[in-house]
């Protein structure tokens, strides 16, 4: 008993959290609680030594704004303590300080900085005062974001009155990894400066230190290259699919300035400038750089497009020399992200320039080239000083020298690259896209991540830098980008500063949700943190109902038909008797209202809740959210990553329905995603078979597909087949016969190709 008792009150501490009135995100290493408060007036100095001033002079305009005082800088070198302080010490001019106010601050403060790795810092409040000691400006910076947390809403707000009582503490802090990063994809939407500047922000207050700034894409070229002004003025615009043009791109001063405006929040930008794939908007600017010169558009769609660099072109490596060079002086970084990802090798297969390096430099296949590619271009940065980044692709022919490995594709590559002693960036599909819905990954999983994977022994182990989450951009504009980063990227940022094994996610959600109101003061747009419903059809005694279920479980629920009313508190399930669409939208209990609706069609027909056979193995991917997905009155949306879609690859796929018993069937319909990009072909064509015993099969009916498999774009393209009155059946069989593996034209000829269907709909009249 007494046991049990102590495991629960070591729980409780643990989920309400050591930092009482403080809500810090990441949590700090250490942070002891001591009695008393420090009163914050108007007569506070701000005291800094000189290497440490810039850091100090931020914060000070932040809590003079915060607070509508002002507050004014004092250099450390010649204080002397006699009012109430905030003191500011770096160790790099620690022994410019005056020793007797420092003693007098604090007494530890030699020891302290001896000791301290990098990026780390002490601080410590007491009724004098707040001191910050640290090992150098990182630690200095963390500290004032850190400091910046402990204050309430009001200060985010701009009207925190003073005197303000801060409780007195002792924290140590330092970050477990040294790589703490965001993809941004700047390339598929562009985002303004002010914008790129408002996302810098937000990874400062999370102590992330790394931009990655996806900068040139089959989408459009988003950097001004003074020797290539065709770059911009052709690459950065693209013609959509609606005839309007869409684009923009960075001048070099606009460049220039978000290094800095970085810079002086302790994050580093780094460039991505991909190679050999993704290149088609600077071929379409150059169209000298691909393997055939034929003349292309900027692409308007997303996806993977066989035309790329030439590799066998030597004035293919001085242009991307050329623009590397400028690119180097504008990113005083020491890293170049270089991309390397899916890059098909079709064109290399073909072109009798890339055939004859291989044959010259005796490289077996067109893996090799790309390696050959990629090292001759590491080659050439490094003696810019720069060292190569690139995904997990570029160790296909074997890993460049010197470069580090981003692993997307899981976490093979990263285990790979490290045991081969290659510095590793992690960012997983399964726990870093914060593209992909919450249906995929919510704040929960991303806080589950482990960036270091189980089976590196202990040295390899010290190879994996940190992460990144990546925000790619085909399905997000700039409006939509602050809900898919938050709250999911101050989960990942403590999962990369403090690196707690024992993480409680209860404790961390709750201490995250203090940030909500700051963000809103902030300007920032927050989405939800899980799906937010979940929605429960069935068809007691022919009546199709939805139940809707809140996540987390005391979100309040808010239903509607149509996106403009404000809807209705939800209490039962919802009665449905024709197809409706339903917006939903979930408010915290404390009546915080979410962003946007979550959008479900439904169709109630005959098959709801009855039994269904599958003859194909659902892929664990897309599952369809259960083996009924099919006959669940849920229709799916033009998001193929959307739980309501099924899907196979690479199988026909046959689904018998079993009625429960012979019923009129009129009409069957139903609806394949289509999306030759991503592999996902609308069958060619489908067969509705009927039967009253599941024996005997009648009424075989074939629709072959009316839509083109190169059709462009992403569609749902439904088979409907209308039956005559009097058919009746029990059972109802559809097949989907696959259009078989990609063909010649297709980006991954000989691939093979997916099905996904949302629905079967069965119905009598
Ligand atoms: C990637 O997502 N293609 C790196
Ligand atoms: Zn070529």
């Amino acid at each position: 008993m007494r046991i049990l008792l102590c495991i629960a009150a070591l729980l409780i501490i643990k989920l309400s959290s050591a930092q009482g009135p403080y809500h810090i995100v990441p949590q700090p290493v250490s942070l002891s609680l001591k009695a008393g408060t420090f009163e914050l007036t108007s007569e506070v100095e701000i005291v800094a030594v000189e290497d440490c001033r810039h850091e100090a002079r931020m914060f000070a305009e932040w809590l003079s704004e915060a607070t509508n005082s002002v507050f004014t800088v004092v250099p450390g070198e010649t204080w002397r303590y006699s009012k109430p302080f905030i003191f500011f010490n770096s160790q790099n001019k620690g022994d410019k300080a005056s020793p007797g106010s420092l003693d007098y601050v604090n007494p530890r403060y030699t020891k302290l900085l001896e000791s301290q790795p990098d990026g780390s810092y002490n601080l410590q409040i007491d009724a004098r005062g707040i001191t910050v000691t640290a090992a150098d400006n990182d630690g200095i910076f963390y500290a004032t974001q850190t400091l910046r947390q402990m204050f309430p809403l009001a200060a985010e707000k701009k009207q925190l009155r003073l005197p303000y009582q801060l409780v007195c503490v002792s924290i140590n802090d330092q970050p477990h990894f040294r790589h703490r990063g965001l993809l941004l994809d700047a390339c598929r939407h562009f985002m303004d400066v002010d914008y790129v500047k408002h996302i810098i922000d937000l990874l400062a207050l999370y102590k992330m230190n790394v931009l990655h700034w996806h900068l040139t894409e089959d989408q459009g070229w988003r950097i001004q290259i003074e020797k290539y002004p065709l770059l911009t003025e052709v690459g950065a615009w693209r013609t959509e699919a609606d005839g309007s043009k869409y684009g923009g791109f960075y001048t070099q001063d606009q460049i220039k300035e978000i290094v800095q405006y970085a810079a002086k929040r302790h994050i580093t930008v780094i460039p991505e400038i991909e190679l050999p794939g993704h290149s088609v908007a600077a071929i379409a600017s150059y169209p000298f750089l691909s393997c055939t010169g034929e003349k292309l558009e900027v692409e308007n769609e997303w996806g993977v497009f066989k035309d790329i660099y030439c590799a066998g072109n030597d004035s293919v490596f001085t242009f991307l020399e050329n623009v590397l060079s400028e690119v180097c002086a504008l990113f005083p970084g020491p890293y170049i992200h270089i991309g390397g990802d899916e890059a098909p090798k079709t064109r290399w297969e073909e072109c009798p320039k890339c055939q004859k390096r291989m044959a010259k430099e005796q490289l077996k296949n067109e893996a090799e080239l790309q390696t050959y590619f990629i090292e001759r271009i590491a080659a050439f940065l490094k003696t810019k000083n720069k060292t190569i980044i690139g995904w997990d692709e570029i160790l296909e022919g074997g890993i460049p020298a010197d470069a580090i490995i981003q692993s997307w594709r899981g976490e093979e590559g990263g285990i790979t690259a490290a045991k081969q002693k290659h510095d590793v960036v992690m960012s997983p599909t399964s726990h870093c896209y914060f593209d992909y819905g919450l249906s995929s990954i919510d704040v929960e999983k991303v806080y589950a991540f482990d960036p270091v994977p189980t089976v590196l022994s202990q040295d390899e182990r010290l190879y994996i830098r940190g992460a990144e989450c990546n925000m790619w951009t085909e399905h997000a504009p700039q409006s939509l980008v602050d809900e898919k980063l938050l709250p999911r990227m101050p989960a990942l940022a403590e999962v990369l500063w403090a690196y707690e094994k024992d993480r409680q996610y209860k404790e961390f959600i709750l201490r995250l949700r203090k940030h909500y109101d700051k963000w809103e003061a902030m300007g920032y747009h927050f989405g939800y943190e899980t799906v937010p419903v979940t929605f429960t059809p069935s068809a007691a005694s022919g009546k199709y109902e939805v139940g809707l279920s809140p996540a987390p479980s005391d979100l309040k629920l808010m239903w509607a038909t149509d996106s403009l009313s404000s809807g209705t508190p939800y209490q039962s399930p919802i009665r449905i008797d024709k197809p409706t669409t339903l917006y939903v939208r979930g408010t915290t209990p404390q009546g915080k209202k979410f962003p946007g609706f979550y959008v479900k069609k439904m169709h109630p027909h005959a098959a709801v809740a009855k039994k269904i056979h599958l003859g194909f193995l659902p892929s664990a991917y897309y599952t369809g959210g259960s083996d009924t997905a099919l006959i669940d009155g849920v229709l799916g949306p033009i998001n193929f990553r959307d739980r309501a879609w099924q899907a196979v690859s690479g199988s026909d796929m046959i689904a018998t329905i079993d009625l429960g018993k012979a019923q009129p069937v009129n009409k069957v319909t139903t609806h394949f995603y289509h999306y030759y990009n991503a592999w996902i072909h609308r069958p060619n064509r489908i067969e509705f078979a009927f039967s009253s015993d599941g024996v005997t099969w009648e009424n075989q009916s074939i629709i072959e597909a009316n839509v083109p498999l190169n059709t462009p774009g992403e569609h749902i393209v439904p088979f409907t087949i209308s039956l005559g009155k009097e058919t009746k059946a029990r059972y109802v069989r559809m097949t989907a016969i696959s259009s078989g593996p990609c063909p010649a034209w297709h980006p991954a000829p000989g691939e093979p190709s997916w099905l996904f269907c949302d629905e079967v709909i069965v119905e009598e009249g």
